[in-house]
């Protein structure tokens, strides 16, 4: 079966990066079918559960039929296919994303009376089954609701509402994608710079075990007061991310976002060497083929390499005029 994610515009490839982590962690056989602005399309054997983990991703659809995006194709094609709704209710919400100026309510108005025309009855308020039609770069994707993301709940973790704050805070979506790209399962995932801990909160609500550490003490205790607002455990530790006080290979995953500026300086002798140390680390207690994801200000790329990992991915995510963060994904 041919499943669409319909992605948020947020980032132009970190949505998708994060569908593909999520179907490989869980081992699901996968076809990418097509990727187009806000839309991915794969073939899998059964729908994937993964629409509970995901923070990128608006809704899942069933795909019903892809023609060109122009009224003649599209009203063809629904009059051609087999809705699969076995008489129950429906509605149709069209969506546009990328290079049509077809009005909506037309589409959703014509579309609908084919199917109706089909003797299935419309349901504007509650139907019980939804439609959606995506257009984007000249596509149009004609779909079956099966789930959506419930994106509310990251809106309920925002930063401010923990009882522990400081600037320079992930916000929660952007973590959970974070903790997707690294394959998070019900592992061991460390984050050796945890500040108010929302890297470890996202990875312990999809079953990650978490360890996080602080060199400062007053971050740990407000990790410590955030993970138990949201009834978290978790091991949690003061110490300096060039010597973490773990075994070699004893983590699942590893995902961090790296200091900068004067908190950087608090343990370092410069930047640069904190970056190199706290690399090698991250390497040495990483378990082999496990992936690490790192967000920075600058490039590390090649502190990375030197240190021995693979540099698989990197996405640049633009935060305002004067920061723009990289994030790599690397493996062991
Ligand atoms: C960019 S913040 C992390 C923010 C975190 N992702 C959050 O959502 O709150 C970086 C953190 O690294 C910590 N830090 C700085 N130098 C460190 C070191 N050598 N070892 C461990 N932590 C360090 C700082 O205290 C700071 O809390």
């Amino acid at each position: 079966m041919k499943i669409a994610f319909e992605l948020s515009g947020e980032h132009a490839t970190l949505p998708r990066a994060e569908v593909i982590a999520c179907l490989e962690s869980l081992n699901i056989a996968f076809r990418e079918v097509a990727f187009m602005d806000q839309l991915l399309i794969v073939d899998v054997q059964d729908v994937p559960p993964i629409a509970k983990r995901l923070a990128m991703t608006h809704h899942i659809l069933e795909v019903v039929f892809i023609c060109p995006a122009n009224i003649k194709s599209i009203l063809r094609s629904v009059s051609n296919a087999d809705p699969g709704i076995d008489g129950k209710t429906f509605c149709i919400r069209a969506k546009h994303i990328k290079g049509t100026d077809l009005s909506s309510t037309v589409l959703e108005k014509e579309a609908g009376a084919i199917i109706h025309k089909k003797g299935y009855r419309v349901d504007l308020d509650k139907p019980e089954v939804m439609f959606h039609l995506v257009l984007t770069e000249g596509k149009c994707v004609f779909g079956r609701l099966i789930e959506s993301v419930d994106r509310s709940q990251y809106e309920f973790r925002r930063p401010k509402q923990r009882p522990f704050f400081h600037p320079g805070v992930l916000l929660p979506r952007f973590a959970r994608a974070l903790v997707n790209l690294s394959s998070a399962g019900d592992g061991l995932l460390l984050d050796p710079f945890c500040g108010t801990g929302g890297i470890l909160i996202e990875a312990a609500l999809i079953g990650a075990q978490c360890v996080g550490m602080d060199v400062q003490q007053k971050m740990v205790l407000g990790t410590s007061l955030n993970l138990k607002y949201y009834d978290i455990g978790g091991l949690l530790i003061v110490g300096d991310a060039c010597a973490t006080p773990l075994r070699s290979e004893k983590v699942d995953a590893i995902v961090t976002d790296l200091p900068y500026g004067r908190s950087a300086l608090i343990q370092a002798r410069s930047l640069e060497h904190l970056y190199h140390c706290s690399l090698s680390e991250i390497y040495r207690v990483l378990k082999k083929n496990k992936k690490a994801v790192i967000v920075s200000q600058m490039p590390l790329d090649k502190f990375a390499e030197e240190v021995g990992f693979i540099v698989k991915e990197r996405y640049q995510q633009r935060v305002h005029r004067s920061l723009t963060r990289q994030i790599i994904v690397l493996q062991k």
